[in-house]
């Protein structure tokens, strides 16, 4: 397929090599707004901005990915396969599941359990193991340590449903020591696996479902700009 695609009217050439991708597209926006230099929009369909501009020199695009796995999947795939992208980082918010996370901290996904029927479109003879990119987590590591901030990095889970029938589903990723809960990490790793590019999904802990905390915006706001400084210096440093 050729651009424009069904859902990004851009040009060839108008996304950086990395794109961050947050889930709402108002983020995207305040990012290209206040992190980027000389941001341009690249596309709308929608209502999903994307954007091109620079940080520290480098370009840099931001797009959202909407909200689940099939949003990802679509934008994600887009970008990879049409757009020539190379690097994706999601920066969104998760909910915590492992006891030791607080409000506000930030995870990397070093991998992505899930329980979305995404990876059946391989036909794989057992079951896949969604990783991030190896390099991109060490850069985010580097990054965050620069920036003296304590990057916490394992496991996480992409549920298919915000609202689940289920009571008990968080205390049994629990046992297997899963940090948290988002909705599109595994779909974003496994496009990327397929086309032979990298990705990796930064989250902050917005909220902890078992307890029923969640973040005041202010606070939101206060480690959302945490974790775009360590996406930006992990972008340049790819
Ligand atoms: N569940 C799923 N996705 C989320 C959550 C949650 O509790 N918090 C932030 N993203």
């Amino acid at each position: 397929m050729s651009v424009p695609t069904p859902h990004i009217s851009a040009a060839k050439g108008d996304f950086a090599k990395t794109v961050l991708m947050p889930g709402d597209p108002l983020r995207a926006k305040f990012i290209a707004e206040n992190f980027l230099e000389n941001a341009r929009l690249v596309n709308n369909v929608r209502g999903i901005g994307g954007y091109t501009g620079t940080y520290k020199g480098k370009e840099v695009s931001v797009m959202a990915s909407g909200m689940g796995m099939p949003s990802m999947g679509i934008y994600s795939y887009e970008l990879f396969h049409f757009y020539d992208v190379d690097h994706i980082i999601r920066v969104g918010t998760a909910g915590a599941i492992h006891p030791d996370l607080k409000l506000r901290d930030v995870v990397a996904g070093m991998a992505a359990c899930t329980n979305s029927s995404f990876v059946k479109q391989y036909n794989l003879p057992g079951d896949y193991a969604p990783i991030a990119s190896y390099r991109m987590l060490r850069a985010a590591e580097e990054a965050a340590k620069e920036k003296g901030v304590d990057l916490v990095v394992g496991n996480l889970y992409s549920s298919d449903t915000f609202y689940d029938d289920q009571t008990d589903v968080i205390p049994r990723w629990q046992k297997m020591g899963v940090l948290a809960i988002e909705m599109e990490a595994a779909a974003l790793y496994m496009n990327a696996a397929r086309a032979g590019k990298e990705a990796l999904a930064i989250c902050t802990v917005s909220d902890i479902p078992l307890t029923g905390e969640g973040c005041s915006s202010e606070e939101r706001q206060n480690s959302f700009t945490q974790m775009m400084e360590i996406a930006l210096e992990t972008a340049i440093r790819l």
